[in-house]
């Protein structure tokens, strides 16, 4: 992969240095930026306008104070960082993003993991270690499974951001057409970026979430659907005893009598980034890790196998669940309507007013099992030797990272070119796609250096799609 900075340095310099920067700018900064964006707006209309002209929007994330090679190390708890560089589409094309919710608190199941290895370690009268005091402190206060502030301000400037790189393809009776999976968390991130994207646009340009797909019912943003899938547990199980072990002693030797356990040890490890985006500053206990060279390459396994066993190419029915989402986005590529019998609603597919194929930008808003789905069934991220993932031992040359994937608030752009052809003969509809804008191979429709599939041959490339996962589906329910 040319394009990922294999290099954390880079990184770090690169991508992760920037202040907080004011929420607000001031009225008088406000005013003279209006005016300009009118004036760029009427540019834009009348076709002068290159993307390069616009100014970079102002962001709202904060920087987390942990180096990018630690926070890629936290699978999908990582947060969002481009992993290679976007260039912008030539003129005339159609975008569809699909975007995973930004940073969350832990889930219900997981916090009561984190309570009861928290519990055991408060209750030991003397650490050994001194990364340890600020436990005779500590209160763990953070919520379950909603979206935190980080995660919103991810979504806002993922919004933004996608207003300075397609203003070109908005106008007020075009705006983007927004679609999000039921979750709250998932619902507020839509909403956000929505918001962001308006904000950059100095409010000329105001879409709004016009699609809420309910988690319990037909949902092509969601990955409950398939009753017989299997789950991850047993290769994490392996993992778990693999790398957990020598971390567990270390920590039950620095807190004498805590009789911690491997599974306390991964909840532990995870408080690490669910602490850190919750406060957007960095938790006492990374301190704990930082120093065990296994503990966060560890726990970040244990996320790709997570997402490898749970919907990607290492489970059986894990690819098929990505298939109504592809068929829609085939629909929206060819403008033609969906055609799936598998987890679209039908009713609401059908209506333009739901599911409308006129427009330039779509949004649609999920999670990062569903995503990791409908990478698998697409064909993304396939391992060049198609091995499965070893549930013992990483392979360090491994493409499949859940970091890279499905971060807090990742993001897969699918761009619908329609341009002259190299030769500047006839105009011809090609497709590429960016995964947290690493420009994808797509060698699965014969992409040359340029990674660019022509319509037709992508559309060909989809048969799993097209045949409704060629017999998958029917095994969901058998
Ligand atoms: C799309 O089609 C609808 C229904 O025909 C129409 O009302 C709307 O203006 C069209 N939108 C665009 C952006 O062309
Ligand atoms: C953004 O998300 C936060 C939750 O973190 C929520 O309180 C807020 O209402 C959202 N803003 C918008 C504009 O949806
Ligand atoms: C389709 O969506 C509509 C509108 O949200 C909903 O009422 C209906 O139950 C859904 N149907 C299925 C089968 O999911
Ligand atoms: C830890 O284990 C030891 C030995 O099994 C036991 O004596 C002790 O009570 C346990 N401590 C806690 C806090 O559970
Ligand atoms: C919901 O999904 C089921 C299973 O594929 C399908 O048979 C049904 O037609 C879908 N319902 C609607 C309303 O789309």
């Amino acid at each position: 992969m040319s394009q990922r900075a294999d290099n954390a340095e880079d990184l770090e310099e690169g991508l992760l240095t920037g202040t907080r920067r004011p929420l607000r700018t001031p009225f008088a900064t406000r005013f003279a930026l209006k005016k300009m964006l009118l004036a760029l707006v009427i540019l834009a209309s009348i076709g002068l306008l290159g993307s390069m002209l616009l100014a970079h929007p102002k962001t709202l994330t904060p920087v987390l104070g942990l180096p990018a090679n630690v926070q890629l190390e936290w699978a999908q708890y990582s947060p969002y960082i481009p992993h290679g560089i976007y260039s912008g589409p030539p003129s005339g094309c159609e975008i569809t993003q699909l975007q995973r919710h930004g940073a969350r608190f832990p889930t219900s199941g997981a916090a009561k993991s984190i309570v009861a290895a928290v519990i055991k370690l408060q209750a030991v009268k003397a650490y050994n270690d001194p990364d340890f005091d600020f436990l005779k402190t500590f209160t763990y206060d953070l919520g379950t499974n909603d979206l935190v502030e980080f995660g919103a301000d991810q979504s806002f400037d993922a919004g933004q951001e996608a207003f300075f790189r397609y203003a070109e393809l908005i106008s007020t009776d075009n705006l983007p057409f927004v679609r999000s999976s039921s979750s709250e968390r998932v619902v507020l991130s839509a909403t956000n970026w929505t918001a962001g994207f308006s904000a950059a646009s100095h409010h000329v340009y105001s879409p709004i979430l016009s699609v809420i797909l309910s988690e319990s019912a037909n949902d092509t943003l969601d990955d409950d659907m398939c009753p017989a899938a299997g789950s991850s547990d047993p290769q994490k199980k392996t993992w778990l005893a693999t790398y957990a072990p020598p971390i567990t002693s270390r920590l039950n030797a620095a807190a004498p009598g805590a009789n911690l356990t491997d599974t306390d040890t991964s909840s532990l490890i995870s408080l690490c980034p669910f602490e850190t985006v919750a406060k957007g500053t960095k938790s006492a206990f990374c301190k704990l890790f930082e120093h065990e060279p296994g503990a966060f390459p560890g726990f970040g396994y244990s996320g790709d196998l997570d997402k490898f066993y749970g919907t990607g190419y290492g489970q059986l029915l894990g690819p098929v669940q990505g298939v109504g989402y592809i068929n829609e986005l085939l629909a929206r590529l060819t403008e033609t309507p969906v055609q799936d019998h598998t987890q679209t609603n039908t009713t609401l597919d059908s209506s333009p007013l739901t599911f409308p194929l006129n427009r330039t930008v779509y949004a649609d808003f999920s999670h990062d099992n569903q995503m990791i789905a409908i990478y698998a069934a697409l064909g993304l991220f396939r391992q060049p030797q198609v091995e499965p993932l070893d549930p013992t031992k990483p392979n360090p040359e491994r493409i499949w990272r859940a970091s890279a994937l499905v971060p807090f608030s990742g993001r897969m752009i699918t761009e619908r070119l329609k341009c002259a052809g190299s030769k500047g003969d006839a105009k011809t509809v090609r497709v590429r796609i960016w995964v947290n804008d690493v420009l994808q191979p797509l060698e699965f429709c014969g992409a040359g250096e340029d990674r660019v599939c022509s319509l037709d041959a992508f559309v060909k490339s989809q048969e799993f799609a097209r045949s409704n996962g060629a017999g998958d589906w029917e095994k969901c329910f058998a």
